[in-house]
């Protein structure tokens, strides 16, 4: 345990130190982002209960939080060719963003300027944007095409009737979309992600699976599930024995701009919770399986006493040369934390990339339609790109699951659906009973520690609604 004013920094166990402690046993030099620690920590206050689930608080998230901040849209691979087209729906506001030149991004209003019908309705590509109804037409910058029956229009002059256009603009392969024309540069927002990440570029990486799946709860409700690690003793208790859920260690970057957060979950090493007894060597050969099962008929290893390595040293180690030979790619300066570790960023408000192969995903949280008791969640699956001259592979296609289909309906997610199905069963409920709450007990109460990212998303969030 590490305490700084007054505040106990993460739980550890005589066999499962605190993550801070296990990147300075690291077998290799750590870069410095891996070390960094925080610059804030949020005041504890409660979070009243209604801003889940009422109408007027989802209206004002659209209009001051939607309407204005940077936000994640898709990846550049999911339109790779010029003319490609992708919608982004947030609630009942909807963009398209399409690629309208070989480096060039643009997004518009998802709108018709005929008679409103909404342009994009799932990916699309062609040279033009042309609406299905009476078929104006748009070019990829925004222009004026066509309209049939011209002469009918006479009051319709084309500079008026460009495609109203929303901010764009890339890092690392993502695009992000800001409706508000007085933003400040997508920079302002990413604070530290782009100097954290310089070692594990995300522009090198690709989609290799990519979920999306409509949750019976509020946007904030399902992203604030995926902030914590205080979960997994109870959601997650299968996997105590190789994983270092109390010893996560969190972080939070606040510059007035950016609101970045991230966490640092160590696998390979047993539950704090299991206490001081607890086998390190079970938590090595869990682990060793649980990687192995993304490579059906590879021999599992199992801890060796007499290597010279520690376990995570043996399991990163294996990792290493799993990887680099699959990949064709040279993981050998990698640090042990980047080949097994849970590392998750966040970046306000609906975006969480994660950083090295521990796990390699990225998570996008949105409101689904205008009902705020529902909302969407996008998971997407990230490989290297391979080495050794390959062609970049396509990005998978995404695959949407209804309210009530389980992630292990999709074979090709293997234990992660699991773990997920087990995060969406407790959704529902919780939204259920935010609804239901006694007056008197009306808001949530958040771990100081453990749960401090979601008191700083609300922070933020009340921030920026002027609550
Ligand atoms: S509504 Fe789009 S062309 Fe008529
Ligand atoms: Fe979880």
């Amino acid at each position: 345990m590490a305490a700084v004013d007054n505040v106990i920094r993460g739980f550890a166990s005589a066999v499962s130190p605190l993550a801070a402690a296990l990147i300075d046993a690291d077998s290799r030099s750590v870069p410095p982002a891996l070390r960094a620690r925080g610059n804030r920590l949020p005041i504890q206050k409660p979070i009243p209960l209604d801003r889940y689930y009422t109408a007027e608080y989802a209206a004002l998230e659209k209009e001051r939080l939607w309407k204005k901040v940077w936000q994640f849209a898709c990846r550049e691979e999911d339109i790779p060719n010029v003319g490609d087209r992708l919608p982004y729906t947030v609630g009942d506001l909807s963009f398209f963003v399409v690629r309208s030149a070989a480096r060039e991004f643009r997004a518009f209003y998802n709108t018709c300027l005929h008679r409103g019908t909404r342009l994009c309705d799932g990916s699309g590509s062609g040279a033009s944007v042309r609406c299905p109804f009476h078929a104006w037409e748009w070019n990829l910058d925004g222009s004026l095409k066509n309209i049939p029956s011209r002469w009918d229009f006479a009051a319709v002059n084309a500079s008026d009737y460009r495609l109203p256009e929303v901010n764009v603009a890339t890092w690392g392969g993502f695009i992000f979309i800001n409706p508000d024309p007085n933003a400040p540069p997508l920079e302002a927002a990413l604070g530290v992600l782009p100097e954290f990440f310089k070692d594990c570029a995300a522009e090198d990486r690709f989609t290799a699976f990519h979920v999306r799946k409509r949750v019976r709860a509020n946007w904030k409700v399902t992203l604030e599930a995926f902030l914590e690690a205080y979960h997994v003793v109870e959601t997650h208790s299968d996997s105590l024995v190789f994983t270092g859920d109390a010893s996560t260690q969190y972080d939070i970057w606040d510059d007035g701009q950016a609101a970045i957060s991230r966490l640092i979950t160590p696998l390979g090493i047993p539950s704090p919770h299991l206490g001081d007894t607890a086998s390190p060597t079970a938590a090595v050969d869990r682990a060793f399986e649980v990687f192995a099962m993304a490579m059906p008929g590879v021999p599992v290893p199992k801890f060796d006493p007499t290597s010279s390595l520690s376990g995570r040293g043996q399991v990163a180690e294996w990792r290493r040369q799993m990887l680099g030979a699959g990949l064709a790619r040279d993981f050998s300066a990698w640090p042990d934390a980047a080949m097994l570790d849970s590392i998750q960023y966040f970046m306000f408000p609906n975006f969480c990339p994660w950083y090295g192969e521990g796990l390699p995903l990225v998570y996008q949280f949105l409101p689904y339609g205008t009902n705020p008791n529902e909302s969407w969640m996008s998971i997407r699956l990230t490989a290297p790109l391979p080495g050794g001259g390959a062609p970049r592979p396509p990005s998978a296609p995404l695959i949407e699951l209804d309210f009530d289909e389980p992630f292990s309906s999709k074979p090709e997610m293997g234990l992660l659906s699991l773990i997920f199905d087990q995060d969406m069963s407790n959704l529902p409920r919780v939204q259920a009973g935010i609804r239901g709450a006694a007056t008197g007990h009306s808001h949530v109460t958040l771990g100081r520690y453990q749960e401090q990212r979601i008191q700083h998303f609300h922070e933020v969030l009340d921030k920026v609604l002027g609550g």
